[in-house]
């Protein structure tokens, strides 16, 4: 309908969960970890398919994430590349990021991700320009517009940007919303607005933007 949304609620929320399935190592990850106090942060199914369509519609070859958690992104991310593609993911939770390590050895893909420790800040602006075919956003909130400066550096153009929980459950539109929600609202509006990016909010999940990267001025 062109004038209003559908309610993805009740059975038809189910049927497109369903529709979302994830592999059997993207449900073993979120089952094994369903108690961790950071349960809430896995990337919703929904999002995790997007992604992997995404990667797959890039190329595949090299994938960046800012926010690796567990790795449960990561797996949709890296089930999804190319055969000799590689994720490199970010997180400045070493108890994190040695779990997530020792989950993906487990799972059959340590050849295909690497961790790349500490703060995202720190790590960014090592990284090769116009390397990455996509890159994932998805880590503390106050840092997303410094890593969409990034982003726009490290992805090529026509790749994607995508970043996670533009909505904030809801608080970006309450009349006080909180630094994070704050954080987000200008955010999600420099990468609709952005020249270099050509960009979608979406209603998945916790709210996505979806970006491709667009040629630099004067690039073609
Ligand atoms: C929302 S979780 C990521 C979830 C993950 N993408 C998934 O679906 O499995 C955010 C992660 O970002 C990490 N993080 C927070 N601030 C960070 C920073 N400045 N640099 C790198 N990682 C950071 C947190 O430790 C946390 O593990």
């Amino acid at each position: 309908m062109a004038d209003g949304r559908t309610e993805l609620t009740g059975a038809l929320g189910g049927y497109l969960d369903a529709l979302a399935a994830p592999s059997a190592e993207v449900r073993r990850v979120m089952e094994d970890n369903r108690d961790d106090p950071g349960a809430v942060m896995m990337t919703h199914p929904e999002l995790g398919r997007l992604l992997a369509v995404l990667v797959a519609a890039s190329g595949g070859r090299r994938v960046l994430e800012v926010g690796t958690y567990l790795g449960i992104s990561a797996t949709w991310i890296a089930q999804a590349l190319a055969g000799d593609g590689r994720l490199d993911t970010l997180e400045a939770d070493a108890g994190r990021a040695d779990r997530a390590e020792r989950w993906f050895a487990r799972a059959g893909l340590a050849d295909r991700v690497r961790v790349l420790r500490g703060p995202a800040a720190d790590t960014l602006p090592g990284l090769p320009d116009g390397a990455y075919d996509l890159c994932y956003i998805d880590a503390d909130k106050p840092g997303y517009l410094g890593y969409l400066d990034h982003a726009v550096r490290l992805v090529r153009p026509g790749g994607f940007v995508v970043a996670d929980n533009i909505l904030y459950g809801g608080e970006v539109v309450a009349a006080r919303p909180g630094p994070e929600a704050a954080a987000l609202l200008e955010f999600t509006r420099t990468a609709i607005d952005h020249p270099r990016l050509r960009t979608v909010a979406l209603g998945i999940g916790d709210g996505i933007t979806l970006s491709v990267v667009r040629d630099a001025p004067g690039g073609g």
